[in-house]
């Protein structure tokens, strides 16, 4: 057992034992380190202003990541390298590839938001596939995607993207400067990786930092009233907006047991509870591709970098979105508390709002999603006023087990945003089960929708809005080609007529 954490700033080792648990990186950076590079914008994970760089290493090798530090507590970092705008010059005083590119560009925003901008770009320049952002589709949807956490663009976007590709360019020629130093920084946290639990005490409360999933399972057993911590992106808000003070937090992600992901003999996708969606994001896609384009949607680079699959489906929100795609797709959720284990399908965790099939001391220790089977016809569809960063009005994830005469053998149909909880359309399902795919089921379906579901107003979207993009994704699914083809507009009178009756 440890008493201390220990991480890197920069070149200096910092050895911490005392720490408030809800302490924020961001706090501790401004208040405490004097590190005002790093900025407080909306304090809240959205606007990036506060992006810093940890570097940890992943199977042997320095992985940087690019986090909001305003949602990351200090604890985390235990065994880390951090990196802030400070850092970023070279010793000659010369200013890093992407903040001079930055400069030449004139990418700058204003001086809250820049730091963020450059850190997140940074990051982006560490990536050892560098090479494909030049000149490729691909390379400039890999930009809007590191970027899209860092939402001003009161000075325009385009520059900043010009920056990105010529610093990308300088560093694919003559090398990124914190790349440079990856021997000698991995030697340096190689010595910090102890394998031990670690125990922090302060007049503010406790942190457990479990080594493995045995530690935690005791831990949590003999304080249920512990709250649980993984990625912190939903937690570090009830500390931020809420002033929660968390007296006895137990780290999910530091049980290095957890962080396994894997395809199973029989094809199922297991993912541990320490996973990352960033970790998770290529198995996921391999393992279900129809829903790629909604899972690159989920946050932000720098919030999927910390947010946990498991803890989308732990903090049980109603607009979460992975959980309707791994119900859709038949996930089981693996519980343990103490040594007793149980599985529940998925869909049966979520009870009411707020109210989840979860007992006191008990944790998520992974979710297993079965193989699509062979000719399933799939969509995944993420409705929200904006495109990136944002949370869903409504989703609906949808998988259909086809016979080979073409009738529907099995609907799986799963939505967020349509009731207090992630839920299935049982009475829709029940109208596409045994049906062939011809408009009159798509109708009975869409009719149905409105039996299943009683969805709210609030400030994302109206009920009637709800009701009637559920059952228009139902026609994505049945005819996709109609999306992109100004001839086949879907006819708004019919869904009207579905959603009111
Ligand atoms: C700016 C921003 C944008 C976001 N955008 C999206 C979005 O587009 N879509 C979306 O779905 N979500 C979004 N979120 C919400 C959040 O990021 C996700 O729900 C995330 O996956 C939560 O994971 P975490 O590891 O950070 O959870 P944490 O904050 O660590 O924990 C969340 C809850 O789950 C519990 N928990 C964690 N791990 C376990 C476990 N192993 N067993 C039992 N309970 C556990 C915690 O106690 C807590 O109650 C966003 C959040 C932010 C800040
Ligand atoms: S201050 Fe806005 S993301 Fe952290
Ligand atoms: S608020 Fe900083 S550039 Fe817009």
């Amino acid at each position: 057992m440890r008493q201390h954490v220990s991480f890197y700033v920069g070149d200096t080792l910092h050895h911490l034992s005392s720490l408030p648990p809800e302490l924020t990186l961001l706090d501790w950076l401004r208040d405490q380190q004097a590190r005002t590079g790093t900025k407080e914008g909306c304090n809240e994970g959205d606007c990036g202003a506060c992006t810093v760089l940890v570097g940890r290493l992943e199977q042997g090798h320095l992985v940087w990541r690019a986090v909001n530090a305003c949602i990351h507590m200090v604890w985390m970092l235990d065994g880390a390298q951090l990196l802030t705008v400070e850092d970023l010059r070279g010793p000659d005083g010369a200013l890093h590839p992407v903040q001079q590119a930055m400069v030449d560009e004139h990418g700058s925003q204003c001086g809250f938001c820049t730091p963020g901008f450059v850190m997140s770009m940074v990051a982006l320049s560490t990536r050892a596939d560098l090479a494909a952002l030049e000149g490729t589709l691909d390379g400039e949807r890999i930009i809007n995607e590191a970027l899209a956490g860092n939402l001003c663009r009161c000075t325009g976007y385009a520059p900043i993207v010009r920056a990105m590709k010529k610093a990308a360019a300088y560093c694919v020629r003559h090398g990124e400067p914190i790349s440079a130093r990856t021997a000698e920084l991995s030697a340096r946290l190689q010595a910090l990786q102890d394998g031990k639990t670690v125990e922090l005490h302060s007049p503010q409360g406790r942190v457990t930092l479990p080594a493995t999933v045995e530690a935690l399972a005791t831990a949590y057993a003999q304080d249920p009233a512990a709250v649980l911590v993984a990625g912190g992106t939903d937690v570090g808000l009830w500390v931020t907006k809420r002033l929660r003070q968390l007296p006895h937090i137990i780290a999910v992600r530091t049980a290095r047991d957890l962080h396994k992901i894997h395809t199973r003999p029989d094809g199922a996708l297991w993912i541990g509870a320490g996973v990352t969606y960033t970790e998770a994001m290529p198995h996921l896609v391999a393992h279900l591709p129809a829903a790629a384009d909604t899972l690159r949607r989920i946050g932000s680079t720098q919030v999927r970098n910390a947010a946990t699959v498991c803890g989308n489906i732990g903090n049980a929100s109603p607009i979460g979105d992975g959980p309707p795609i791994f119900m859709a797709a038949g996930a089981q959720l693996y519980l343990r508390c103490g040594t007793d284990r149980r599985v529940v399908p998925l869909e049966a965790f979520f009870l009411e709002y707020g109210k989840q099939d979860i007992r006191p001391g008990e944790f998520i220790e992974g979710v297993l999603i079965p193989p699509l089977p062979a000719g399933s016809v799939c969509g995944v569809y993420k409705v929200s006023k904006r495109f990136d960063q944002d949370i869903s009005a409504v989703l609906g994830a949808f998988v259909l087990v086809m016979a080979e005469d073409g009738t529907i053998q099995q609907a799986r149909l799963a939505y967020g945003g349509m009731a207090g909880i992630p839920c299935r359309a049982s009475r829709a399902e029940a109208a596409l089960t045994g049906q062939m795919r011809t408009p009159e089921t798509l109708l009975a379906a869409q009719a149905a929708i409105k039996e299943d579901f009683t969805p709210l107003s609030d400030m994302r979207a109206s009920a009637w809005y709800r009701a009637t993009v559920a059952a228009n994704l139902l026609v994505r699914l049945f005819e996709p080609d109609r999306d992109n083809s100004p001839h086949h507009a879907p006819t708004l009178q019919n869904w009207q007529e579905v959603a009111h009756g």
